[in-house]
């Protein structure tokens, strides 16, 4: 990450009356391992409410995929992950004789070759390839072989997503795509405060030190002098909106100096930086935003509380 980008944004966001960082800084080394441990916590049904989905499902996915075993297609997964659930999925191919490539994509090398590694050993008649880099470069590459395409964008990643910015997302990976190419998406369903609250605001503080983690990231990569002491950890959901917001609210009056941006930023006690949004789905809301793409939905495959959704889309045929 370039930290000209990286003080640039923390710049723009701090400069405004509502003060804001953005999400995607939360993710270094620290930040990762901090993920991980979220993704275990017994209030973080996500991951769990989507592996039950690619566990008991594996068939129905397959099925709503419309794949023809005949023909050779490429599996591409947006952002590695450890590939817990996609390996369900990969098994459940490479039984029923389905041709294909896995192509992980993702912008770290180093999570690349730990999935490559483990895959290899769980699952070594799978073939892979993967993809270092950005992923709509790399999907324009791949625009040209015209073979089917299978996207895979999984854990509800698109949540962290305005509305507006999930559309164009997801019509820009739409471009690369043909008709009749399909994308399988992960989203977190809408639910009582009760349940989504505590995901993003655990007992044992692990969420907390994520949020946090971003300050101590701006010390360490911006010399900033941010004391991580007068800051705390705010969430909040709103049922009726939807969405998970996660702040970083001041305890105090307080100047912090950031050399790397060359300027101060004034925090007054309770003011509050906005860190991440965690948009919640239902089909009202994805309708909408898919509307300005050339997606359908074809299936939705929901785990057996209904918390998580996977639902998967059919690339349109623009000219028709
Ligand atoms: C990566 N993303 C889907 C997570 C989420 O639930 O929005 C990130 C996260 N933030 C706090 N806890 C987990």
């Amino acid at each position: 990450m370039m930290i000209e980008q990286f003080a640039k944004d923390v710049d723009q966001g701090l400069s405004q009356t509502q003060k804001k960082l953005p999400s995607k800084y939360f993710y270094d080394k620290k930040g990762d391992e901090l993920f991980v441990k979220i993704m275990q916590l017994p209030e973080y049904y996500v991951t769990r409410a989507e592996m039950e989905i690619f566990s008991n499902q594996t068939h129905h996915i397959i099925q709503a995929l419309q794949l023809n075993q005949s023909e050779y297609f490429e599996l591409i997964e947006l952002g590695a992950g450890d590939g817990s659930k996609t390996k369900k999925l990969l098994q459940a191919l490479s039984q029923e004789g389905y041709q294909y490539d896995y192509m992980p994509i993702d912008i770290s090398k180093n999570a690349l070759d730990q999935l490559e590694k483990d895959l290899n050993e769980a699952l070594p008649e799978v073939s892979i390839q993967q993809k270092h880099g950005d992923y709509f470069k790399i999907l324009e590459s791949l625009k040209h072989s015209h073979h089917p395409k299978v996207l895979l964008f999984l854990g509800s990643n698109i949540g962290n997503m305005t509305d507006e910015d999930a559309s164009k997302f997801i019509y820009h990976l739409g471009e690369s795509l043909n008709a009749g190419d399909k994308m399988l998406i992960g989203t977190d369903l809408i639910k009582p405060k009760a349940v989504v609250l505590p995901a993003y605001n655990d007992k044992k503080g692990i969420t907390r030190n994520f949020n946090l983690n971003l300050l101590h990231r701006m010390n360490q990569e911006l010399d900033a002098d941010f004391n991580v002491e007068a800051f705390e950890h705010a969430p909040e959901y709103n049922e009726q909106e939807g969405i998970a917001k996660s702040y970083l609210k001041s305890l105090r009056d307080q100047v912090v100096t950031i050399p790397a941006t060359g300027k101060s930023y004034q925090f007054e006690e309770d003011e509050k930086i906005h860190t991440e949004i965690s948009r919640k789905y239902n089909d009202e809301i994805m309708a909408k935003i898919l509307s300005a793409t050339d997606f359908e939905i074809v299936a939705k495959l929901t785990d057996s509380q209904e918390h998580f959704a996977d639902y998967i889309l059919n690339r349109t045929d623009t000219n028709a």
